[in-house]
């Protein structure tokens, strides 16, 4: 069924671009905070280009300026207040169209404040208008009265609209929006609002498209992806016993004839891994976050089964305290998480983990502390993404007392990076002698003659090779370390 919203936002795309046409009009967006973010700047990026603009990475040329916020920790409002300041000036001189959009626009005193303080911007834009840029382009462009569309109800998931990908080879797929579970210290579920998947053909067709366009890598990208479609799944009491999958190669591959059958099936993350490995031309296949509570024998299974699937699995922690993970709601204790890093590497050996941590959330003891570094210890990530935590108002652990001084905070995040540091070291150089199968980047920052790719773990390798070799995948065997990078040549 066609979508009526987005019908009406290409109708629009048509009416801006008359409106610029031979203007030759320019735009610089501006990206703060995760993947999902990234993604919808694609999106709106696509839907600019359609309605005439070209991409500029000089700020001060362009005539529309669109910043995308996040506000998952403190330190981002003064940053894009500071930047909201500094280009008023633009503005003034030129008339540079400015929008504001992301997480942070759905946060009521951060609006509040934009009307009050920065009243020159001309379009804010919730989560769940995304889509409506440009019909809140064309109003402004035609009548210059402010535009503040956001929503406080969960958007529909819309198909259909353009895209505008960063990268020709790599590219990150959506699949669900939203989040259910209201993480004590997270202030996602209230900016993002419910879980809400797409369906499986949408995004399997995205992909089939994406392969014939030359793409060798995709990342499949939700708040919490191994809920895919859990939401509806509830409501419509699906039987999760059902594991078995009934659709084959073909049926993907025929997506066009398929897509009923495709989406009666594939209602599960272990399933949709299992039909993305389908597609040919894909060779790598990432995702990010899964949600510890919801790393089900199935998904485990898929991944055992599969030949494209990244072996390095982020897997967050937030913390190693089973006290401290109840207070933040997380569903699993320490033990749980262990048992769970435990199974995974005896279904998938070769297997590696990466994730996120929390230092200092409220309550925090030495002992909760001790537990983090003993999880670290145990699990020995490639990579650790490291938080100091940050009070987020609206959330239930900004309303706990018991917070713990920013000295302690940043005392044990420094021991906890030193562990993590002397961890990856002693990893690199394990490296040494394997070979990697692995995606041909570019040129090196540092050297022109030599290319780069990177390890499924998101290491850097430095490859002495020709450029013809640059978005293809090959075998590259690691021969030496260098504490920031590995050194690979091509077998
Ligand atoms: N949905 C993803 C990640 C969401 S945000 C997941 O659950 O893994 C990315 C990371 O930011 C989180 O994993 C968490 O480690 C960190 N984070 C979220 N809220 C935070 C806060 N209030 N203070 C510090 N770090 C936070
Ligand atoms: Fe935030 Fe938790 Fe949802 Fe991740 S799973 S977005 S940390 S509430
Ligand atoms: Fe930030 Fe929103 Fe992502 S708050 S982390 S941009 S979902």
């Amino acid at each position: 069924m066609q979508d009526r919203e987005v019908v009406k936002q290409l109708e629009y795309i048509e009416k801006v671009k008359k409106l610029n046409i031979e203007k030759n009009l320019k735009y610089h967006i501006v990206t703060m905070g995760c993947q999902l973010n990234e993604n919808d700047s694609e999106k709106m990026a696509g839907m600019l280009e359609r309605m005439g603009y070209t991409a500029t990475n000089n700020y001060k040329e362009a005539n529309l300026l669109l910043y995308n916020t996040c506000c998952v920790r403190e330190n981002a409002e003064e940053k894009l207040f500071g930047k909201i300041g500094e280009v008023k000036r633009l503005k003034e001189e030129k008339g540079t169209i400015l929008v504001i959009t992301g997480c942070m626009m759905q946060e009521a005193h951060i609006v509040e404040k934009i009307k009050k303080s920065y009243p020159f911007i001309d379009i804010i834009l919730g989560t769940h208008t995304l889509h409506k840029l440009p019909e809140d382009l064309y109003n402004i462009l035609n009548t210059k009265k402010k535009i503040r569309d956001i929503l406080n109800i969960d958007g529909k998931v819309h198909e259909g609209l353009p895209i505008k990908r960063n990268n020709n080879k790599k590219a990150s797929v959506t699949i669900m929006y939203g989040c259910n579970n209201f993480c004590t210290y997270c202030i996602v579920p209230y900016v993002r609002g419910r879980e809400r998947s797409r369906k499986a053909s949408d995004i399997l067709l995205e992909i089939i498209e994406l392969a014939k366009n030359g793409y060798k890598e995709v990342t499949l990208l939700g708040q919490n992806v191994n809920s895919y479609m859990r939401s509806e799944n509830e409501r419509e009491g699906y039987d999760y016993k059902n594991t078995e999958m009934n659709i084959t190669k073909e049926d993907v591959m025929n997506i066009d004839n398929e897509k009923d059958k495709i989406d009666e099936e594939v209602k599960t993350f272990a399933k949709l891994l299992r039909a993305v490995e389908m597609i040919d031309g894909i060779e790598i296949i990432r995702f990010v976050s899964p949600h510890p509570k919801d790393f089900t024998d199935d998904v485990i299974e898929a991944i055992r089964d599969s030949k494209k699937v990244n072996r390095i699995l982020h897997l967050p922690l937030q913390s190693g305290s089973t006290e401290i993970l109840r207070e933040m709601n997380r569903r699993y204790t320490k033990e749980q998480y262990l048992e769970l890093v435990d199974k995974i590497k005896a279904e998938i050996p070769d297997v590696l983990f990466s994730t996120d941590i929390i230092v200092g959330f409220p309550g925090e003891s030495e002992q909760d502390f001790q537990d983090t570094l003993d999880v670290v210890r145990k699990v020995n990530y490639e990579q650790v993404f490291m938080f100091i935590y940050s009070i987020r108002e609206g959330t239930k652990a900004a309303l706990i007392e018991d917070q713990v001084p920013d000295e302690i905070k940043h005392e044990r995040f420094n021991r906890l990076k030193n562990l993590v540091e002397s961890q990856f070291e002693e990893n690199n150089k394990k490296y040494i002698g394997k070979i990697e199968k692995v995606l041909i980047e570019g040129y090196s920052k540092n050297n022109d003659k030599a290319l780069t790719a990177r390890t499924d773990s998101n290491k850097v390798i430095i490859i002495e090779a020709d450029n013809s070799m640059i978005g293809k995948v090959v075998d590259v065997k690691i021969i030496s370390e260098h504490k920031w990078y590995l050194k690979g040549v091509i077998v």
